[in-house]
């Protein structure tokens, strides 16, 4: 009755928070390598160039509302003592990779989830051909997995684009993004044909209201930019999904959602509605991806805003015949929303800051103010399968926390926690509600820079990397007690959870 027997069970990472080695092998620069680092309250900031020299910076990222550089100015990486960007050295994967790969073995994964630097394969995004030496590191990567039996699962775009095409196209604003994207993903299809099954095309794809210059490399950001540039990423998850499945039928491409429960803070209809409407924004996304259709409350409200639509002929048909094959969503906790404004009711920051929110008082919230809900994957769980009836994937959830690293090891009770009441949840919805759930992977097995804030503090790990916010360090892996905590939940397939 619980989990089935070839459930996956392991962790999630991305390439820009992970990695390193960002000017090695050959690649290109990403919209995250220029994206300096911060810390709660202290957004991260993006430097831009403009022609006559002029330099500064501009907070386009998470946490904060700004949406455009000024007049003139374009995105660019600046050397300059000021500015530390985190991606550069991160948890130095590049060079850990089979250190890393083989402490997830021993902890029990049969599937680890990262992703891919389009511009580690194609340096500005548009190359004519494609970079051996990103090539093969993904390949040795992959390669290293298999020789443990992990599945790899890999996620074409996570937080970051070339920096080239966010520079000369205001990233996905441009519809010659699409095709050039399709050409990424291609190159990797080909080159791990028969070892990778499962890829994700866009990390968060809904986030992009929040963010969209992380997510979409988009510097100047109306409302009719976001939405080109949402359409353009719909336009190219459908041509990937279709290329996928006429030249490589084994593969199975899902979407990725962001998703967090959104409830009424109070009985009133008023906040009934504004909760049904902020979760039926998020699941826009899903709409489209799952089912090849933009619901009629976004066309509206589209229209209302005098926004149009990039379509051309034929797209219609793409997106509805490229849906996706399962639905994947990262889980961190729910939200909570009114229209009442009493004094009495604190301000939340909800699932990562992605809504405006109020703080939910029957919950516990970590120093960052996110909220962590014992039942938010068995609601998550129903609402999405009742909703799109196919396959679901949980490939990340976690919680960061300024771990106290004593003796060799970190006491994490607070991480382990947080897990046992999510995959009790999780455990619910598969065993009472029946929802077929394809597996359960922790965000951030090993610690990195976190995306929010670009910080080391803000740990998620089971796996401790000694290094600070600035790099520094020697990078050396030790086991927190989650680790040991999620082996024994793993040998045992969910089973124990004591
Ligand atoms: C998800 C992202 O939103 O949340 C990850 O896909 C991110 O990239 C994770 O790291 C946790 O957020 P943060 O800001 O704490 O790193």
């Amino acid at each position: 009755m619980g989990f089935s027997k070839d459930f996956f069970w392991g962790g999630a990472t991305a390439a820009n928070q992970y990695e390193g080695g960002v000017f090695e092998g050959g690649a290109g620069l990403s919209t995250a390598d220029i994206m300096t680092n911060g810390s709660h309250g202290v957004p991260r900031q993006v430097p831009w160039r403009k022609e006559d020299g002029t330099t500064g910076s501009e907070p386009l990222c998470f946490h904060s509302d700004v949406r455009h550089l000024p007049e003139g100015a374009i995105p660019a990486y600046i050397e300059d003592d000021k500015y530390y960007y985190p991606s550069h050295i991160a948890s130095d994967f590049y060079h850990h990779y089979k250190e890393d790969i083989r402490l997830c073995a021993e902890e029990g994964f049969n599937c680890l989830r990262f992703s891919t630097k389009w511009s580690r394969i194609l340096p500005n995004g548009d190359d004519a051909q494609p970079n051996e030496e990103g090539l093969a590191f993904y390949e040795a990567v992959v390669d290293e997995c298999l020789k443990y039996g992990i599945e790899p699962l890999i996620t074409l775009d996570h937080y970051e684009n070339p920096l080239s095409l966010s520079q000369r196209f205001n990233g996905w604003d441009d519809r010659y993004l699409v095709d050039q994207f399709v050409r990424y993903a291609t190159y990797l299809f080909e080159r791990l044909d028969g070892k990778v099954k499962y890829y994700l095309t866009f990390n968060e794809i809904n986030c992009i209201d929040a963010a969209p210059f992380v997510t979409a490399g988009v510097y100047n950001a109306d409302p009719q930019n976001i939405a080109n540039a949402t359409y353009h990423q719909f336009l190219a998850s459908a041509k990937t999904v279709l290329v996928a499945h006429e030249r490589f039928p084994e593969l199975k491409i899902g979407m990725m959602l962001a998703f967090g429960p959104v409830y009424p803070y109070t009985s009133d209809s008023a906040d009934q509605l504004l909760a049904r409407q902020m979760e039926d924004r998020t699941l826009f996304y899903s709409d489209v991806q799952m089912t090849g259709r933009y619901p009629n409350y976004v066309l509206a409200d589209y229209e209302r805003q005098g926004i149009t639509l990039p379509v051309q002929d034929g797209d219609w048909d793409i997106i509805k015949a490229g849906v996706c094959d399962f639905l994947s969503f990262s889980l961190y906790g729910s939200n909570c929303v009114t229209t009442h404004t009493d004094d009495d009711i604190a301000a939340g920051e909800g699932n990562g800051g992605t809504f405006k929110t109020v703080a939910n008082p029957y919950l516990k919230t970590n120093a960052w103010g996110w909220a962590t809900d014992p039942d938010c994957q068995r609601i998550t769980l129903n609402t999405l399968f009742n909703r799109y009836h196919c396959p679901l994937w949980c490939v990340e959830s976690g919680i960061g926390w300024n771990d106290e690293f004593v003796d060799g090891t970190v006491h994490d009770d607070y991480r382990i926690d947080y897990m046992r009441a999510n995959i009790a949840s999780m455990k619910d919805a598969v065993e009472i509600d029946g929802i077929p759930l394809m597996g359960y992977l922790y965000w951030g097995c090993v610690d990195m820079v976190s995306n929010g804030e670009g910080e080391m503090a803000k740990r998620y790990g089971q796996i401790y990397v000694d290094a600070d916010n600035y790099g520094q360090g020697t990078m050396k892996r030790s086991l927190k007690d989650s680790y040991h905590w999620y082996k024994k939940v793993i040998a045992s397939n969910g089973e124990d959870l004591a």
